[in-house]
């Protein structure tokens, strides 16, 4: 058997090795012609084949059996063969298919973006903008559960939870014991602990960046920013914990330091550290250092994904090349000032009101009331 096999995906020929998937072998291609995915994590082992968004057409199987595949496909579950040819985004059936897999998704996920604190960075948002319908055809009541405190930095919103598993893979692969996991079966599953536990595990944090929606946020930042309002930057720390490899993103407002994330890659998963391993943190770099000072600070974070983050920040590379001149270069000839001091042009706060200090949401009391 040969060790190379040639695929085509929407017109474009590339040569991956034997095993590879069609998804990865699309995210090669990269911008367009990869396929949406809202369970598949290429960090964690066993993921995708549950949401259907990542669906293409194989329109010719192989060089020996060049039958097109009668039905679409999950990418991230079917490996390419030697001749194959796939139509991703070229495909009509495609398009529609996953229309309707974000309908389906959006079933029961509740639309409160404005206040969700994943808007802005949320998978599913991104997915309904690019590949969704403009309007809902169902009235059924959505299923509703009341928010879940599941631990000291966690907080589970199943309303929005479209069960991916990827927060399970995570806790089972990254901490020394899972605690939560999907409860009942059908219309009641659910992602929940068994009799309230606590998720305390050194790693779990990670379940928060991994979580494509809102369901999973962390109660540190939890209302007290809007994320595009943010300034990300990369720093590290030599932290004590041999896993954990301190390279993190911090989400800075002014010098406040509102919330620590991994940094991730440009298809939204966690990025590949510099020591070759997945950048993964471990708690006490995400909740408990929350000061500049414990940070050795790199530079401005160059935003990869087309999110809202970028829009009007730090070009990166989807949609533009990297070394590229950011928007505001090219525009106005000069570099923006990244870390303004939001104090000294937002008459909203008090000056020495630090809100990514006080302990949950911030209210209308902790706001200039002029
Ligand atoms: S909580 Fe988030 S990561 Fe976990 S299954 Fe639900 S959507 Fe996926
Ligand atoms: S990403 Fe392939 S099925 Fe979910």
């Amino acid at each position: 058997m040969a060790d190379n096999f040639k695929v085509t995906i929407d017109n474009i020929t590339i040569e991956v090795p034997a095993g590879t998937t069609i998804l990865q072998a699309a995210r090669q291609i990269g911008g367009e012609v990869a396929p949406p995915t809202m369970c598949y994590y290429s960090k964690l082992e066993g993921s995708g084949g549950k949401c259907r968004t990542c669906l293409v057409e194989v329109s010719k199987g192989s060089e020996k059996d060049p039958r097109p595949m009668p039905k679409l496909v999950a990418s991230c579950r079917t490996t390419v063969m030697d001749g194959m040819e796939v139509r991703s985004c070229t495909s009509e059936r495609v398009r529609d298919a996953r229309a309707g897999v974000t309908e389906f998704l959006l079933l029961n996920h509740p639309l409160d973006c404005p206040v969700c604190d994943q808007a802005g960075e949320c998978h599913l948002q991104d997915l309904s903008y690019e590949h969704g319908r403009e309007g809902t055809r169902t009235e059924f009541t959505r299923r509703t559960f009341e928010p879940e405190d599941i631990g000291p930095y966690i907080q589970l919103h199943m309303n929005r939870c479209i069960l991916c598993y990827r927060c399970v893979y995570t806790a089972e692969q990254l901490t020394q014991q899972r605690e939560h996991g999907v409860l009942d079966r059908g219309d009641h599953a659910r992602i929940s602990t068994c009799i309230s536990k606590a998720l305390t595990n050194d790693f779990i944090g990670n379940v928060i960046d991994v979580c494509p929606v809102g369901a999973l946020t962390d109660k540190t930042f939890r209302f007290k920013n809007r994320v595009w309002f943010t300034k990300p930057v990369d720093a590290h720390r030599s932290c004590s914990n041999p896993q954990c490899c301190g390279e993190v993103r911090l989400w800075m407002r002014g010098e406040e330091v509102y919330r620590v994330t991994a940094r991730k890659d440009e298809w939204g998963e966690v990025a590949t550290a510099s020591n070759g391993e997945t950048g993964w943190i471990c708690n006490e770099c995400r909740f408990e250092k929350k000061q500049v000072s414990d940070w050795v600070i790199e530079g401005p974070t160059v935003v990869n994904r087309h999110s809202v983050i970028s829009q009007g920040q730090y070009a990166g590379n989807v949609g533009t090349r990297p070394g590229q001149p950011t928007l505001i270069e090219a525009i106005m000839g000069r570099k923006p000032k990244y870390l303004l001091d939001i104090h000294e042009v937002s008459g909203v706060n008090p000056q020495d009101k630090e809100f990514s200090r006080i302990p949950g949401p911030a209210h209308s009391d902790d706001f200039d009331k002029k």
